[in-house]
């Protein structure tokens, strides 16, 4: 007997409706009601419940709705047969429209957040289950939109006339579609606002008010009760661009301790935290998670850190890698609005200090708006939870190559640059950490989703005119 569920599409985006096997004999019936894995390879969203509900009603007729919850919900009928019909009350193309459909043991409907259900039981003695994504709790009231179950423009055919059917007097008095205000996309929560990531993705994402930004001074991700006093409650996703990033400091034992505090601890918590919300978790690695000694790295390689901040970097993707729904976007040479080589170089050029590079280590640079539109693309296109690597594209260089190409779009002359090796700069900077030879990050895994990073040099031409105006 095939016992695959069969998934179908409704015209609501995201509803669906779920044809389930159900075995009958002498003595009743019995299905599957929720089986994760044939649900999620019949084309289900891995949806991760945490509460099941039952609704018994005694009187055909009986009619709820129609109600848009901050939640995903998969809902089937366990006795009876019920006359169910949802209408889209997400902002957007699809707003207002309706799908209806008789449920009886044999169908389940999935139904995305702000997706309007009602239901209006056809037999006496009807009970329905449903499996939510999130607890209830008096706060969540807020998050429900409802909706008229007369509303003329969805003109939901109820099989019983309204006028005849059961209807609570909360559910009488719902606004009609045109008075309502749209449920809002899901929210997402950037922390370490204020770095170089952190800004770039404020001027890059959509101004809508589906992201929010914390900086450090309004979320210390090292300060625990901070941390486990944020509600991702309806959050989507995490991006945590906050992180420890001084790395000659972090060989210090202050450095070391703050290093391990942000990098890993604080991780593990949010991991956490995003795992019990179904919350996608966005987090940073770093080329520094290597040795260097291959040419490039893929995102296969096991890391193998030099330094103390490398050490966290690896600890704090071991810890994302447990969470279900996770991004680990590893990236180099990171150059944003902050302080950064470029930024450095710039400053050097137009200062006539003359400076000694390293010309040994060698990388691709990444600019912080082309990180952020990786990120986002990720997030949007629903890519592959996993391990990306995300770096501009180009020819791997020296950071001494890096320098010149600075000076001369800058129209100061590369020769005042003088290559040095990495053991020549330590013998004058003693405190620097070690660092890896070879940084690069191959790029054909974040490629294959539909992300082509631009040119390293292209982006450089664009960071120096729109960051870094001659004074
Ligand atoms: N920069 C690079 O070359 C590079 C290379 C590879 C990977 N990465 C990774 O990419 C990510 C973003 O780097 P970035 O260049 O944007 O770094 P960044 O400019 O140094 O920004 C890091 C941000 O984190 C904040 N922060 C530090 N400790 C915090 C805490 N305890 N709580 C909350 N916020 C805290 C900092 O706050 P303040 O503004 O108050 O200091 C800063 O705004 C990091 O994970 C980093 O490890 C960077």
């Amino acid at each position: 007997m095939n016992n695959a569920p069969i998934v179908q599409e409704t015209g609501i985006a995201g509803l669906l409706l779920v044809h389930l096997p159900v075995h009958e004999d002498a003595r009743g019936w019995f299905k599957e009601n929720w089986q994760r894995a044939k649900m999620v390879a019949a084309g289900l969203p891995d949806f991760r419940p945490v509460q099941n509900n039952v609704s018994f009603n005694r009187l055909a007729g009986t009619t709820r709705g129609i109600h848009a919850e901050p939640w995903d919900k998969y809902v089937a009928v366990i006795g009876g047969s019920v006359f169910g019909a949802w209408v889209d009350l997400r902002a957007g193309e699809g707003f207002g429209k309706s799908f209806s459909a008789t449920l009886g043991p044999g169908q389940a409907v999935f139904v995305p957040r702000g997706v309007g259900n009602g239901f209006q039981t056809l037999e006496p003695d009807t009970g329905y289950s449903y499996l939510v994504t999130e607890h209830w709790s008096e706060k969540a009231r807020s998050g429900y939109t409802f909706l008229n179950l007369a509303d003329p423009s969805a003109g939901i055919p109820w099989p019983i006339p309204l006028a005849k059917a059961t209807v609570s007097e909360a559910d009488r008095t719902h606004p009609m579609l045109d008075a309502l205000t749209p449920v809002g996309p899901r929210k997402t929560m950037v922390l370490g606002a204020n770095g170089q990531l952190g800004r770039a993705l404020a001027a890059l994402a959509p101004a809508d008010g589906s992201y929010e930004f914390a900086t450090r001074g309004q979320m210390d991700i090292t300060d625990a009760r901070q941390l486990a006093a944020l509600d991702l409650s309806g959050y989507r996703a995490v991006i945590n661009a906050a992180a420890y990033t001084q790395v000659d400091e972090a060989e210090t034992p202050a450095g070391r301790r703050a290093s391990w505090a942000a990098n890993v601890t604080a991780v593990g918590q949010l991991a956490v935290a995003c795992t019990q919300h179904g919350t996608t978790l966005v987090h940073l690695s770093s080329d520094y998670v290597f040795d260097g000694r291959k040419p490039s790295y893929t995102e296969f390689d096991a890391p193998c850190p030099l330094g103390v901040y490398g050490q966290t970097k690896a600890a704090g993707d071991a810890v994302v890698a447990q969470a279900p729904r996770h991004y680990l976007v590893r990236t180099s040479w990171v150059v944003g609005d902050g302080k950064n080589f470029v930024s450095t170089m710039t400053r050097l050029a137009r200062a006539g200090v003359d400076p000694s590079v390293i010309d040994d280590q060698f990388g691709r640079l990444c600019f912080a708006r082309d990180l952020a539109a990786g990120i986002l693309h990720l997030l949007d296109s629903q890519a592959p939870y996993g391990t990306y690597n995300l770096t501009n594209e180009g020819e791997t260089v020296s950071w001494a190559r890096i320098a010149a190409e600075v000076f001369a779009a800058l129209g100061h002359d590369p020769g005042r640059i003088t290559a040095t090796s990495t053991d020549g700069y330590r013998a004058a900077h003693p405190a620097m950490a070690p660092r890896p030879v070879h940084s690069t990050l191959e790029l054909s895994k974040i490629k294959a989703t539909g992300f082509i990073p631009p040119d390293q040099f292209e982006a450089l031409a664009g960071y120096l005119a729109a960051y870094l105006p001659e004074a």
